[in-house]
């Protein structure tokens, strides 16, 4: 049977009389090839990454030595001297260890390790950020950098909770200048809390400098690369744009720790540590052990969005720090060197390689450009200081780059004060994405699904650019992520769907969260130090990101009754996609009359749903609320069927 591309759709809803108050009226939803609907950005669905709960180092940037470059301000942080080393049984310590500045690696790298060994057998451990994950047959390269003072090799041995060897190896050679050594082990078995050891079998001294063990399997085996578990979640979800790096760690506490993107490019044993924000955000939640050591940096960053196929859109300060924390704020006079860096990005990701920062992308090795066509200036910021640092921006940018968009900020909350001040103002510059944020209430989101439909279309577009559903409020750590939260969201995102040409970018916020060390929930996704997990939120998530679409099909009576729908067409593949979510205790029958479509076909269906809406996913049950697929009849052009209680349904119908 052939079905034609034109079509005029109609959904009715058959509605028995015992769901009479649910929905009264049948939804009906109409295309006119004549008058497609609006187009929506190919970009609409993305991700939002902010190291915070520990998701580049101890997540998604898979270093598994804490502390690697001694750089933590107290810089034997992860490191511990060994009293026993095994067989001998427990013995005092036969040497010494110390941090040292004299000579170092680098001028970004100041400190370093000296060891003094007394007596062969010296040993010191190091278990990772918040344990240390090995796998059964992973092969792992271990490496540092080594000045010696007498000492001409030293043994390493990754062992597990219980003391046995899973791998080992040696380092030797060492001359009195720095240098790289590196050695590749397999570990024998899987081990979620493993400790790697260094020992030193011959008496004499040496310096120690950027100690790693980094697995070989990385996402697409990039050295220096990603989590492959992790990275796989992400492409999973189809994201149209990845943001990094935040959040407010663009922001900082203070202006002196702000994100600098110039000092995370170029050889990570380059890469200025400092303190993450994060750190001692919250007493309920402290984190004193928690910095960024920027192995992941801005190149990461723009190979992973091409690795997962999303554009790039990097944050930048707008030289205000976090206004949640000290408002430091550049004078104007200062601006510059923000200004100058948002030119220097653009030249980092685009220029040619003989330009200054080009040439650094392709010394890197990515001479291709990697597309940057959108830069944020500022994250939560607001207020009059911000306005008039960001006509800074705007001036130099649409000059230099009209091609780049620019992303500015509507404040941290959905509404009030702050927020119009911003529309205001963004409105008369003609500002072309405007980010709002919103960790609300699940009654909230369902409230706001309609938000977007009268919003003023001749406007700056929108950038929901973080949210997620908080069940007992903003940032507060009994946030659960549960299915009555995902489920707010699905139907919130009808809204978002439905207005693709008001809302051309959204993301779910945060991203990552490292289940033992983490400062705030809720997130999309869990992971420990050997497996992770997507929330009900995330699945909401990858089923708008796979199931997107390049043209809104209008929708009537959407938000009827608990019962929230959006529907878009795929141009590339043929087919209408259908969303539908049913936030009632009961079930809805429902036909989808895809006008035009007169045959029998197959269509293919996507369906989260539980009746119980505490219900969340978990190491030991990961896919406890997750989409089922399978398939349903299109006959003589319509699908009879109905929605579950408390579900979020996808129908992707073939429309030839
Ligand atoms: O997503 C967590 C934080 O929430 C972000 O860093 C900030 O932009 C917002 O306040």
């Amino acid at each position: 049977m052939r079905m034609r591309t034109s079509f005029l759709l109609l959904v009715l809803l058959m509605v028995p009389a015992w769901l009479i108050t649910i929905a009264q009226q049948p939804l009906v939803l109409t295309a006119d090839p004549a008058h497609p609907g609006a187009a929506i950005s190919p970009q609409m669905f993305g991700i939002f990454f902010e190291d915070i709960n520990f998701g580049a180092d101890g997540g998604l940037y898979p270093e598994l030595v804490e502390n690697r470059s001694f750089e933590f301000s107290e810089p034997l942080t992860g490191w511990h001297q060994v009293l026993d080393v095994g067989k001998e049984g427990i013995r005092p310590s036969r040497g010494g260890m110390s941090v040292r500045d004299v000579e170092p690696l680098n001028a970004s790298n100041p400190h370093y390790l000296h060891v003094q060994v007394d007596e062969p057998g010296y040993a010191m451990r190091n278990g990772g950020f918040h344990g240390m994950g090995v796998n059964e047959g992973a092969e792992y390269r271990f490496s540092a950098y080594v000045r010696s003072h007498g000492a001409q090799s030293l043994r390493m041995v990754v062992k597990d909770g219980k003391g046995q060897e899973l791998a080992s190896g040696r380092l030797e050679g060492f001359t009195s200048v720095w240098k790289h050594y590196e050695t590749v082990v397999r570990v024998r078995s899987t081990e979620a809390h493993a400790q790697l050891y260094l020992i030193f079998d011959e008496p004499g001294q040496l310096d120690l400098d950027m100690v790693s063990l980094y697995p070989l399997d990385t996402w697409n085996h990039r050295p220096n690369g990603l989590r492959k578990d992790l990275v796989q979640l992400l492409y999973d979800m189809h994201p149209g744009f990845l943001r990094f790096p935040g959040g407010c760690i663009v922001e900082g506490r203070q202006l002196s720790n702000r994100y600098r993107w110039k000092t995370t490019v170029g050889d990570p044993a380059e890469r200025r540590l400092i303190r993450n924000r994060w750190n001692d955000e919250f007493d309920h939640r402290p984190a004193p052990d928690y910095f960024q050591s920027f192995g992941l940096g801005f190149y990461e960053y723009f190979q992973l969005a091409e690795d997962i196929g999303a554009r790039p859109l990097p944050i930048l300060s707008c030289g205000l720090a976090c206004q949640f924390n000290t408002s430091e704020t550049a004078a104007l006079d200062e601006m510059h060197e923000y200004v100058q860096d948002a030119l220097d990005l653009i030249e980092f990701a685009n220029g040619p390689v003989d330009s200054a920062w080009g040439k650094v992308r392709a010394q890197m090795g990515h001479p291709a450009p990697f597309y940057l066509e959108m830069i944020g200036v500022g994250n939560e910021n607001w207020g009059e200081r911000y306005f008039d640092r960001y006509k800074l921006f705007s001036a130099e940018l649409k000059k230099q780059h009209p091609e780049i968009q620019l992303v500015v900020s509507a404040g941290p909350s959905p509404d009030g004060e702050l927020f119009e001040s911003a529309w205001k103002e963004w409105r008369k510059e003609k500002a072309d994405l405007v980010d709002e944020h919103y960790y609300m209430s699940p009654e909230w989101f369902l409230a706001n699904a309609g938000r977007y439909d009268h919003y003023d279309r001749s406007g700056p577009k929108v950038f929901a650019g973080e949210y997620a559903a908080q069940t007992r409020g903003a940032a507060q750590q009994e946030n659960r992520n549960n299915w009555r939260a995902a489920l707010a969201e699905a139907a919130f995102m009808t809204g978002l769907e439905r207005n693709g040409d008001v809302v051309r970018m959204a993301s779910y916020a945060p991203l990552l969260a490292n289940s033992a060390a983490w400062q705030w929930a809720p997130d999309a996704i869990w992971f420990n130090t050997l497996t992770s997990y997507g929330t009900p939120d995330y699945y909401v998530q990858k089923l708008y990101g796979s199931n997107a679409g390049s043209r809104v099909i209008s929708v009537a009576q959407q938000t009827d009754k608990g019962l929230y729908t959006s529907a878009v067409l795929n141009e590339k593949t043929h087919e209408l996609i259908v969303k539908v979510v049913n936030n009632n205790a009961a079930a809805a029958p429902l036909e989808i009359h895809p006008q035009g479509l007169s045959g029998n076909a197959e269509a293919k269906l996507f369906t989260m749903q539980s009746a119980d809406l505490t219900v969340e996913n978990s190491f030991e049950h990961p896919q406890a609320i997750a989409p089922v697929e399978s398939s349903v009849e299109v006959k003589n052009g319509v699908i009879a069927t109905s929605v579950e209680p408390y579900s979020f349904t996808v129908w992707r119908i073939p429309l030839r």
